[in-house]
């Protein structure tokens, strides 16, 4: 078990949401509980030189907020690290922190890619992947479910979506993790700024061989598409390309390494998994809003709004806290309890409204593949060693996770008999 080391504190302003160690340290239900009962909309003081922000908790105006295109914008920024620091670089180019006409165009061309029809494919390769991975770590009996398991699907499937040749994914992944990964403090900002424009220049590369041989893959229909009469620049197309890295990678994989920790410590819920009394639909949405690995998402107010009789002026940050509203006890019944059988579960931890995340199909997809392998090839499984948790104040869950497996014997024999009829 991860044991927080601070006790919460009473007075809740002196929780400090920009910095990623009051997520490692501190169990902050009750804080959440307090602000959704007291403060929906808490203004949380300013830390060092980045200005004070307002802080949302309830499901209700999280949804309310996530629809309010007009009078917030994501072109700031669409989190507190970029919102604080005054804007993403990326705005009015990149699907997440674009807004208005261009933000439509692009979305519409991407969501021929994002179909059920177009991931069908796709999603049949994260099933054969996800059992190989399973079966492999079932026989071996132990290893570290984050490293070993969860970090290989979501990358390959993203690589599955651009098209990015086999040969170059261990590079490709090599670079995301120096340009992204939250797993440790202290990363170097040069080696992440290094590594992030090694991904744009090799996007770039993709680019222009799409152009000339298109294939079915996303960077194809990027290259190829026109937005107003004109073919999308060089640098929307690597820029959204980065953006399903940004946006599919780490928290598909955190959903995955949460469902085993969180199995692990509801033997009454594994053992209705494992006995077929739930089904997969069901056990991913509350694996999902158990998870809920992206904490909050934010924006810049254009214009004045009101909430709860005070006003958040133009100018101002708002951030919508999915981590509460996904506990809130006017929405969820037990709001607590992890149930697999939860209905209704509207649970928002692919947002809401206009950037509701586009690739929420994909990503219920793979944790439905990651919980099927799982109740088909193991009988039970136990957490070995001290999990770590990723270093963020956006992201939360696990990056090392050391497991041990119970194997279901007749399960991975049959898998056996199968995959080797299958050479
Ligand atoms: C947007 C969460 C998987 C790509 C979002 C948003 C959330 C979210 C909350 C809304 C952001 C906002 O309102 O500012 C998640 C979670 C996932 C997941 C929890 C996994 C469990 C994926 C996958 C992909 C993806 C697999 C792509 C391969 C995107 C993109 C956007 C987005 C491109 C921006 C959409 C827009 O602005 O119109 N995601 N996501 N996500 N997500 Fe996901």
């Amino acid at each position: 078990m991860t044991a927080y080391t601070m006790p919460m504190p009473d007075d809740i302003s002196t929780i400090d949401l920009t910095c990623p160690r009051t997520f490692e340290e501190n169990d902050l239900s009750e804080y959440w509980r307090q602000l959704r009962t007291a403060r929906p909309l808490h203004w949380h003081p300013p830390v060092g030189d980045a200005p004070g922000f307002w802080v949302v908790s309830r499901y209700a105006d999280v949804m309310a907020l996530y629809k309010e295109n007009k009078r917030l914008t994501s072109e700031k920024g669409n989190v507190l690290v970029t919102l604080l620091s005054g804007g993403d670089s990326a705005a009015g180019k990149m699907l997440a922190v674009t807004d208005g006409a261009m933000h439509r165009n692009l979305r519409n061309v991407l969501l021929k890619s994002f179909s059920p029809h177009s991931l069908k494919p796709i999603i049949d390769r994260v099933r054969t992947n996800t059992t190989r991975l399973v079966v492999e770590a079932v026989r071996r009996g132990e290893c570290d479910f984050a490293t070993d398991v969860a970090e290989h699907i979501p990358l390959n499937t993203i690589s599955d979506l651009l098209g990015v040749p086999t040969a170059d994914r261990e590079f490709l992944l090599s670079l995301t993790k120096s340009a992204l990964s939250s797993d440790e403090e202290g990363q170097s900002a040069t080696d992440a700024w290094l590594a992030r424009n090694e991904i744009l220049l090799y996007f770039s590369e993709l680019v222009a061989e799409r152009r000339a041989r298109p294939t079915e893959d996303v960077i194809s229909v990027l290259a190829n598409s026109t937005v107003e009469g004109e073919l999308l620049t060089e640098e929307v197309i690597v820029l959204n390309c980065y953006s399903l890295i940004l946006g599919g990678d780490e928290t598909s994989r955190l959903s995955m390494i949460d469902s085993v920790q969180t199995l692990s410590r509801h033997p009454d819920q594994w053992q209705l998994l494992r006995d077929r009394k739930v089904t997969l639909e069901s056990a991913t949405e509350e694996v999902l809003r158990w998870a809920t690995p992206a904490m909050h998402f934010g924006r810049r107010a254009v214009a004045d709004v009101e909430l709860h009789g005070q006003v958040i002026a133009a100018g101002d940050v708002v951030t919508l806290w999915n981590s509460s509203a996904n506990r809130d006890e006017e929405v969820f019944a037990d709001p607590y309890v992890f149930d697999l059988n939860r209905s209704p579960n509207k649970h928002i931890t692919f947002g809401y409204g206009p950037h509701f995340c586009i690739g929420a199909y994909l990503g219920r997809a793979e944790v439905n593949a990651m919980i099927d392998a799982l109740r088909t090839y193991t009988t039970g499984f136990e957490i070995t060693g001290e999990p770590q948790r990723i270093h963020s104040n956006f992201l939360t869950g696990l990056c090392s996770l050391p497991t041990r497996f119970q194997p279901d014997e007749a399960a991975l024999a049959a898998y056996e008999t199968e995959s080797g009829a299958r050479l």
